[in-house]
């Protein structure tokens, strides 16, 4: 008897072009569990509403990150990519959920708590608030084992783990527990500035900025005043940080000699890390450039992908809608909860 894979769930925001923080925090790595797990990933453009207003950019964002995965690897025959909004199974699992939800633990989430601090609350969206309640049942109605993330959103895992357990505590175990995957051996992906990595801090480099762009990019990150024939310390500079992400354990293993043996200056290690990053990132370009040529194919991509999302999240509303008394027939749930 076939065994069923281990299903990775994960969704992105469509907030503008992604940055080497993305790819590395989140977008390589979920790619690559397509090789070990059935991969569920999404644009999650109802959650980008909370703040976004322009909704040409809203569908061209989307289309730009799916062209992102499709130029990095995902490879849409074998995993599931697809709009979050094209799902609505996963609006009426939400309401289900926030039915056995307390204020309480929604009052808990960091982004919450981060208003209320600033006395700002009033002002939130009830969106935003309710947000958790959304991505709970993003992950809970595809029956996700694990879900890969970047550590911000632990929380917001671990609040979906909360909720499947309320659920299936008041009415019948019809939802799966997932767990968070964390990738442990992805730091902090430093910014141009040496702080996180982040649209805000306006320190990031784009995936795919034009090669000259991306040099200049990456000529641009700031460094210490340590001389050139002066020792170096790898561990404290962002081009060694973001040099040993893209190189081979032994090119990284040969900059960090040259750091701590001198003579080898920032300008130098800044050449290299452009030279890495082009030989990555230059071919996914170039796809990524082809890719958004022709919408109308990504558009069959997320369709496609919408539909088998689908077939999944119907069973598994059925099995919850039925669990607590919704419908005309109640079936007994036949989930086995256990992972
Ligand atoms: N909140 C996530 C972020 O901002 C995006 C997201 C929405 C998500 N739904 C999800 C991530 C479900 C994982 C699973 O990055």
């Amino acid at each position: 008897m076939e065994t069923r894979r281990k299903r990775s769930l994960s969704g992105i925001k469509p907030t503008g072009a992604p940055h080497l923080g993305n790819h590395l925090g989140m977008i390589r790595p979920a790619i690559a569990l397509q090789d070990t797990h059935d991969a569920f990933y999404f644009v999650a453009d109802w959650h980008a509403l909370t703040t976004a207003r322009d909704p040409k950019l809203l569908r061209q964002h989307t289309l730009e990150l799916t062209a992102t995965f499709l130029a990095l690897g995902l490879d849409p025959t074998r995993s599931v990519f697809f709009r979050q909004s094209d799902v609505p199974e996963v609006q009426e699992l939400a309401w289900l959920l926030s039915c056995v939800t307390n204020l309480g633990l929604l009052l808990r989430a960091h982004a919450y708590k981060a208003a209320e601090e600033k006395g700002e609350h009033n002002l939130l969206p009830a969106g935003t608030f309710y947000y958790p309640v959304l991505m709970a049942s993003d992950i809970l109605v595809y029956d996700a084992d694990v879900v890969p993330v970047g550590r911000d959103q632990v929380q917001h895992i671990e609040m979906a783990q909360d909720m499947a357990g309320h659920f299936n505590a008041a009415f019948a175990p019809a939802l799966r527990r997932p767990e968070p995957l964390v990738l442990e051996d992805v730091p902090t992906i430093p910014g141009t500035d040496g702080r996180k990595m982040s649209k805000s801090y306006q320190n990031a480099i784009d995936v795919f900025l034009p090669e000259r762009a991306l040099r200049k990019a990456v000529m641009g990150i700031k460094t210490d005043s340590t001389p050139v024939e002066d020792p170096k310390d790898p561990d404290k500079d962002t081009v060694f940080m973001l040099y040993r992400l893209y190189a081979t354990p032994e090119e990284t293993a040969a900059m960090d000699q040259r750091y701590r043996a001198g003579n080898y200056g920032y300008g130098h290690a800044k050449q290299a890390l452009a030279e890495v990053l082009e030989r990555d990132l230059g071919p996914a370009r170039e796809r990524y450039n082809a890719l958004l040529a022709r919408p109308a194919e990504l558009d069959d991509v997320l369709r496609d992908g919408a539909r088998r999302a689908r077939a999944v999240a119907r069973e598994v509303l059925d099995r919850a809608r039925s669990a607590c008394g919704l419908g005309a027939v109640a079936k007994a749930p036949t989930v086995s909860t256990k992972s």
